[in-house]
């Protein structure tokens, strides 16, 4: 997509006529690059000091990740974000912050430990581990690209009398491809449902796929993985115990509800909030910070009347959706996708899906989990979990809502919808991370337009009165285009220039990362300014 636009000039800095180029996902040409952009965000992330692989400097370890000096500014705000629209504007919601290691049987208790698994399949020439229901999902795939593919020719032949309908209805060679991929789907659901590792096999027998890396079809048979990591505990050898680390957070919630409930005095319907690491020992890790083996949820149980978990469900779905798009990064990036098959504890469940470079992917889960988990701690504990209702005069198990949304993947869906590659007039060109304003890792910049003349020490002023509320960063080397590029990159929403005329009558130019318009203002004016766009507080009342 171009776009033309006339903004200013200042000090010189080339930043009038700017064409702006961006991605469009739904164009098929546009999608052909999709990956390269992709590509550039995970090199950019690292340049930037958002997301280094992990142990680099001894070749990385896979599907772990560290969050550098920008990084961690931008997840803690995302973090804050969600924990105060959870704990300030609901007065009957809590938080904790339960430890990674927990009671055995705690996992035996929730299922995990029998039930918390992905079917793996290896390659005996590549010696390559693989989901098997991945492979299969991955040949389901390309089926479906095949269609998009003959869509897209007759589209180019037709122009603007195709019916895509009609075409898909008639045309052999897409009813052939739809006719295979029906079939394949239909029969690798069964398999999924009845857990036939054997017919997962066989599937991948008959649709003979092969390696990606070897090329061979010599596979092993699938078997079920655990996803969970196990460690011991305890000193000597006659008392380690094997613990786990968690795969999920809402167990440490659980476990707690009637520490909670009670030192709480908590009246149904309340929740509990936590953030916190989960482990999984993923067998296919792709996709960046998408899928890691260690990485961080933020969780919230919902305790509710038996009965009246449904309700309680749309009201968490459409509010969960509404904290999503408050962000303003896009309405139509977001879809929620119901799921059919539910687990045999659920009676209802959906998830949020954005889009990524990489197609629409979930980010957040909501559950409706009935009272299956507090149910099962109360068999395994052989403790009493109930909660007297005092309005009803009689105890029960509380139901529960549950909405746990992945940290990285907001990062990753903040990250991938904020990055822009413009090409200015002149030949110049920035990136630009138009990060929402509130979750930018620094919120303004402040520059000297020189090191001399009183400027220098005007700048210091200024921080000193704005680093109390803002993450400010002091700026001074380079030309003031540089700089000004390198909080582009960044997504600094406001550059602050101290010139020879601010020394003079307090005024500073205020630039505008995403217009690049820069506007004379005075100093006094500037923590109203940068507070109205910038604070939390007006994104929170958006919410409520
Ligand atoms: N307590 C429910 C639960 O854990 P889930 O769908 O397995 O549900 C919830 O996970 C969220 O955690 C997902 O929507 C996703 O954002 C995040 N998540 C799960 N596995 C992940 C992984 N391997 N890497 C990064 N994020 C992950």
């Amino acid at each position: 997509m171009l776009r033309f636009v006339n903004y200013s000039t200042h000090f010189g800095v080339s930043e009038q006529f700017v064409v702006i180029l961006q991605f469009d996902y739904k164009n098929p040409k546009d999608m052909a690059q999709k990956e390269d952009v992709f590509k550039k965000i995970v090199s950019h992330a690292k340049e930037y000091g958002f997301v280094f692989p992990s142990s680099e400097i001894y070749d990385g370890l896979g599907a772990v990740y560290d969050y550098g000096q920008n990084g961690v500014e931008l997840k803690n705000n995302i973090k804050r974000y969600w924990w105060e629209a959870m704990t300030l504007l609901h007065e009957n919601i809590v938080g904790i912050d339960s430890a990674v290691f927990m009671h055995p049987t705690i996992w035996k208790a929730s299922g995990h430990v029998d039930a918390f698994n992905d079917p793996l399949i290896d390659n005996r020439d590549s010696k390559k581990r693989y989901r098997a229901d991945v492979l299969i999902e991955d040949e389901i795939a390309k089926i479906d690209d095949k269609i998009d593919k003959e869509i897209a020719k007759a589209r180019k032949r037709f122009g603007d009398s195709f019916d895509e309908a009609m075409f898909r209805q008639t045309n052999p060679r897409v009813l052939e491809h739809q006719a295979k991929r029906d079939a394949l789907h239909a029969r690798f659901e069964k398999a999924m449902n009845a857990n036939d590792l054997a017919e997962l096999k066989q599937i991948i027998v008959d649709q003979e796929i092969a390696d990606p890396i070897s090329g061979t079809r010599n596979w092993t048979d699938v078997r079920q993985f655990n996803l969970m990591f196990k460690t011991q505990m305890g000193s000597s050898s006659d008392s380690t115990m094997d613990v786990y680390l968690r795969p999920e957070t809402a167990q440490g919630i659980f476990v707690n509800f009637l520490n909670v409930q009670k030192t709480g005095r908590m009246r149904i319907p309340f929740g509990i909030a936590q953030i916190g690491k989960a482990f999984r020992n993923e067998i296919v890790a792709r996709q960046f910070i998408f899928r890691m083996r260690e990485f961080e949820q933020m969780e919230m149980q919902f305790f509710v009347r038996p009965g009246e978990e449904l309700r309680w469900f749309e009201y968490w779905k459409e509010h969960r959706l509404r904290w999503h798009k408050a962000l303003g990064l896009g309405d139509e990036k977001y879809r929620f996708h119901d799921h059919e098959k539910l687990a045999h504890y659920a009676n209802a469940a959906t998830d949020i899906e954005f889009q990524m470079p990489f197609g629409f992917k979930e980010v957040e889960g909501i559950h409706s989990r009935t009272n299956f988990d507090l149910s099962q701690h109360e068999k395994f504990s052989g403790k009493k979990i109930q909660y007297f209702d005092p309005e009803l005069n009689q105890s029960y198990t509380p139901f529960v809502i549950e909405t746990s949304i992945g940290v990285d993947r907001m990062f990753l869906s903040v990250l991938c919808s904020s990055y822009e590659e413009q090409v200015l007039e002149g030949g110049d060109s920035r990136v630009v991370l138009h990060l929402p304003k509130v979750l930018a890792p620094v919120k303004c910049a402040i520059l000297p337009l020189v090191r001399k003349d009183g400027m220098p020490e005007k700048a210091h002023e200024i921080m000193q009165m704005l680093k109390f509320d803002f993450a400010c960063q002091y700026d001074e080397k380079d030309s003031v285009g540089k700089r000004y590029r390198r909080h582009d990159a960044i997504g600094t929403p406001y550059c602050i220039t101290v010139d020879g005329q601010t020394v003079e009558d307090n005024t500073v130019t205020l630039r505008d990362r995403d217009t690049m318009q820069q506007v004379r203002v005075a100093i006094d004016e500037l923590p109203a300014i940068i507070g109205r766009e910038c604070s939390l507080n007006t994104l929170l009342r958006k919410l409520s």
